[in-house]
């Protein structure tokens, strides 16, 4: 028996149905780093999660920065419940999202990044429930890393699908980024980044950053960098920050909030929902956290006998 044409279209939107039901979106994971502090990775980070959210994505921003200047108080937002909520189990981790412009979703993480490390079987299980049960409903998770090269800050980055690297015209923001992408290369055997140049004064000091950066890395480092763009210097971004807003939200034809619209078009042509380093198929948030807790864990294990190693970009190199 031949079965109609009607029959086999409507099996085949039931199974289209199914397979968007059961299978997650894919996610891009993208942690925002630096080395120095100071650069805007937290105005980057807004700006970018808003500027993907007005292009139809759903974003979550994991505010992971423990230092003052944080996503919610930039963006005039009221934070009482944060991950270390979530883990002790005081509240469910949708009950300490807030919820952002744009609808974007924001976790405020504070010192829950710091118990990480130390997990029962039993939160660990918990956690990662979750967040995976968020998987289903996020496009992008951009994560705001604290200055440094902290073991907290490895950990992110390390989990994440896609490093930025965050520069400014400052001989010590190119030695701390240069040190950064070295640990994170010896070290967590990351070997990819994205540069983003902030606060540029010029269309050319971006590019010749990133070149300057470049040629260092390529003469002593096993490493891939591409060239994410440039942010020009703003006062209507400082302005917006007075005034506790996001640049693209206050101000969408300044050149920073117009920067901030080419990057994200160019963000979003990066590959989906590969975790390469692990070589997983899948960019669930399920597995950014498993593997968050396993670096967090093994960084306790070791934190007896670790040094931190510090990195000096080697003068030659200039
Ligand atoms: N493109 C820009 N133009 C003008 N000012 C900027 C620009 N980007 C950031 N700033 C300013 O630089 C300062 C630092 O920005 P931000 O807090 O985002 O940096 P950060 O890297 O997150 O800092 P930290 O390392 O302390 O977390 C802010 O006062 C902000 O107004
Ligand atoms: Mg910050």
């Amino acid at each position: 028996m031949q079965l109609s044409n009607a029959v086999i279209e409507h099996s085949n939107d039931q199974a289209d149905n199914l397979r968007r039901i059961i299978s997650p979106k894919p996610l891009k994971i993208i942690a925002i780093s630096s080395g120095k502090g100071g650069v805007g990775k937290t105005n980057i980070s807004i700006n970018l999660a808003l500027s993907m959210a007005k292009q139809g994505k759903e974003v979550m921003l994991l505010d992971a920065d423990l230092g003052l200047a944080n996503i919610d108080v930039l963006l005039g937002l009221n934070t009482e419940y944060d991950l270390s909520h979530v883990i002790s189990g005081e509240r469910t981790l949708e009950e300490i999202i807030v919820d952002g412009p744009e609808n974007i979703k924001i976790i405020p993480a504070s010192s829950g990044i710091n118990k990480m490390a130390n997990l029962t079987p039993a939160e660990q299980v918990g956690l990662i429930n979750a967040f995976s049960d968020l998987g289903h409903v996020v496009d992008v998770l951009i994560i705001d890393t604290g200055a440094g090269i902290s073991d907290t800050v490895t950990n992110f980055c390390k989990a994440s699908q896609d490093v930025i690297v965050v520069v400014h015209d400052e001989p010590a923001s190119i030695t701390d980024a240069y040190a950064f992408i070295k640990v994170m290369s010896k070290k967590h055997c990351v070997n990819r980044f994205h540069v983003l140049a902030n606060m540029a004064h010029n269309v050319n000091e971006g590019r010749a950053l990133f070149k300057k950066l470049t040629k260092a890395t390529d003469r002593f480092l096993d490493v891939i960098l591409t060239f994410t763009g440039t942010v020009p210097y703003d006062e209507k971004l400082r302005k917006s920050v007075q005034h506790q807003k996001a640049v693209v939200q206050a101000f969408p034809r300044s050149p920073s909030a117009l920067a901030f619209k080419r990057i994200t078009r160019q963000i979003n042509s990066w590959p989906e929902g590969t975790m390469e380093a692990t070589g997983q198929s899948t960019g669930q948030l399920k597995f950014f956290v498993e593997r968050l807790i396993q670096s967090e864990m093994i960084r306790n294990d070791l934190s007896q006998i670790a040094t931190v190693q510090t990195a000096v970009i080697p003068q030659e190199a200039y």
